[in-house]
């Protein structure tokens, strides 16, 4: 397995076991599921979860990251934070599938509390099926890089 293929997760305590489910799930389909936790339920703080998982997609030794908490907002405002890191958050295919289109997006929010298991992994799959369609997204892109300098 290389970066090409690993997949790093995290969440808050809100969203352990989606976060699990993920991971089997991504793991059955082929990529490497670097799961950083957390695994006990206390309550946790989840910009320390999103920085993590955004760090580890920031320095290229994972390709894409998956980041839960109770809504998915939390984490993805921590992780939009670290340079070079573009997060959505999303509660449907339409969006998942548009944000590595459009926005060439390497990390994905979801909230535990806010979709089911179901729509979850759907949602997942269309995000790590789409691919980057540059063009004149790369512009923007390539703008919004501009912002992180
Ligand atoms: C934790 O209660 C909750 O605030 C957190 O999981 C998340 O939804 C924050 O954005």
């Amino acid at each position: 397995m290389t970066a090409r293929n690993r997949i790093v997760l995290s969440s808050d305590h809100a969203a352990i076991h989606l976060r699990q489910v993920i991971a089997s799930h991504i793991t059955a389909q082929g990529w490497e599921a670097v799961d950083i936790g957390p695994t006990t339920p206390e309550s946790t703080h989840y910009p320390e979860h999103g920085q993590a998982a955004a760090g580890r997609v920031a320095s290229g030794d994972c390709r894409f990251g998956i980041i839960l908490c109770g809504t998915g907002q939390g984490v993805m405002m921590a992780a939009n934070k670290v340079k070079g890191i573009r997060c959505g958050v999303c509660a449907d295919t339409f969006s998942a599938r548009m944000i590595r289109q459009h926005n060439d997006a390497n990390m994905l929010s979801l909230g535990a509390r806010v979709v089911g298991e179901g729509l979850a992994l759907d949602i997942v799959e269309a995000f790590l099926a789409a691919h980057f369609e540059g063009t004149r997204h790369a512009t923007r892109v390539e703008m919004m890089a501009a912002l992180d300098r």
